[in-house]
């Protein structure tokens, strides 16, 4: 018999977990907005008992979400932040974590002034050379935290190497794959052994809902992060869950076009006179232009770029009229935020300074409205400096 042939992404974005309603053939997956289901007799249940538990929206978009990013399991939770909190509940006090040191603001937040007052500790180092990684791993290392690329500065860390290194010091790769959603980095495939992403952004797509995914590739992974899931309860609600299923329906179309739009934003602000530098792995300068290409299928729409003073950022932000100043990424619309006062703030400005988050930097997210209104806006706003 050949080997049956695994469906294309488009396929899986849209039938995995979401097969027709067995009960009424609805082909879209229902809501169940319950908070408790009834037993038959004690102890007998058709398989869900309280919604902090289980709630059947919320299994078949983390079934999906597995399925998208290669994973045996998915767990979903209230927000990005809340699964990545659910993952570090795997852990202990004195259990030792290396991350990358320009990690999204919320990140080193968590970990420095929650975690570390319950005795996690943390060591920051520029994941870029996986070298860092391996020299700054512990006896007591557990876990390996990167993002890539990361949010704002567009770096990028070799996911491959770093696994290998984390394989040998038997220390856990946790990638946030949320600035490539799976249709454009397969980390699992690269060797993490767990993905996290908040869904708020590209897998949602369109800016109507938190929430955050955790992607295991073991049984015992999956486990305990169901029993986070009922024991600490940050679960995604079943509306959420939903809208994020109806969000991956079109990632694969979405992706595409977020890519073709950001790679030439990117071009046109690289050309542009305001601009004094552009940050985005597919420009041919971007000094890890060639890692970008060997894992990752696309570049996104993600871009940050340099204006040089905060008064010039400031000028050009109050100006935009197609993008949105606004936090947040991934949607369908463009939204543009300024790092060092909005997404960054919580680094302060010695924590900002130290990984070269400077005052001018503008951050991008491509949306899908027609490019030339992007860049026409764009274009606009910056007459201003
Ligand atoms: C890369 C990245 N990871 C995680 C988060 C946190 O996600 P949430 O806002 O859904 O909690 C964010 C939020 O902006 C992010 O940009």
């Amino acid at each position: 018999m050949p080997n049956k042939k695994q469906p294309g992404f488009a396929t899986r974005a849209i039938h995995s977990g979401q097969e027709p309603d067995p009960e009424t053939g609805a082909v879209t997956v229902p809501i169940y907005p319950t908070s408790t289901y009834v037993q038959q007799e004690l102890g007998k249940n058709k398989g869900y008992e309280y919604a902090r538990v289980s709630n059947p929206t919320r299994t078949r978009l983390e079934e999906n979400l597995a399925a998208l990013e290669g994973g045996i399991a998915a767990r979903v939770f209230a927000s990005g932040m809340a699964a990545i909190n659910a993952i570090c509940t795997m852990y202990k006090s004195g259990d030792h974590v290396v991350c990358g040191n320009d990690l999204y603001g919320g990140v080193p937040r968590l970990f420095n002034q929650v975690l570390a007052n319950f005795g996690m500790e943390f060591t920051y180092v520029k994941t870029s050379d996986a070298k860092n990684v391996e020299r700054a791993i512990r006896k007591n290392t557990r876990m390996v935290y990167i993002e890539t690329p990361t949010n704002p500065l567009m770096s990028l860390s070799d996911i491959e190497a770093i696994s290998q290194i984390c394989r040998r010091k038997k220390a856990e790769l946790v990638v946030d794959n949320t600035f490539m959603s799976p249709y454009f980095q397969q980390p699992v495939a690269l060797g993490a052994d767990m993905v996290v992403h908040s869904t708020t952004k590209f897998l949602n797509g369109h800016s109507d809902g938190l929430g955050g995914v955790v992607v295991c590739t073991t049984r015992e992974q999956a486990d305990k992060l169901a029993f986070v899931q009922k024991a600490a309860g940050a679960i995604l609600s079943p509306f959420e869950c939903w809208l994020v299923l109806r969000g991956v329906k079109t990632l694969a179309v979405r992706m595409e076009q977020h890519d073709r739009s950001g790679r030439v934003v990117a071009e046109f602000l690289a050309d542009h006179k305001k601009v004094k530098k552009v940050f985005y792995p597919g420009l041919p300068e971007h000094p890890q232009h060639s890692l970008a290409k060997q894992q990752m299928t696309g570049f996104g729409s993600m871009i940050t770029f340099e204006t040089g003073s905060l008064s010039n950022a400031k000028k050009m932000l109050q100006r935009v009229r197609v993008c949105s100043l606004a936090e947040s990424l991934g949607g369908v619309e463009t939204l543009i935020s300024h790092p060092a006062t909005m997404t960054h703030a919580a680094l302060g400005e010695k924590g900002r300074r130290e990984i070269g988050i400077t005052d001018g930097l503008v951050r991008i997210s491509v949306g899908i409205e027609d490019v030339e209104d992007i860049m026409d806006d764009l274009d606009q706003a910056m007459a201003s400096i």
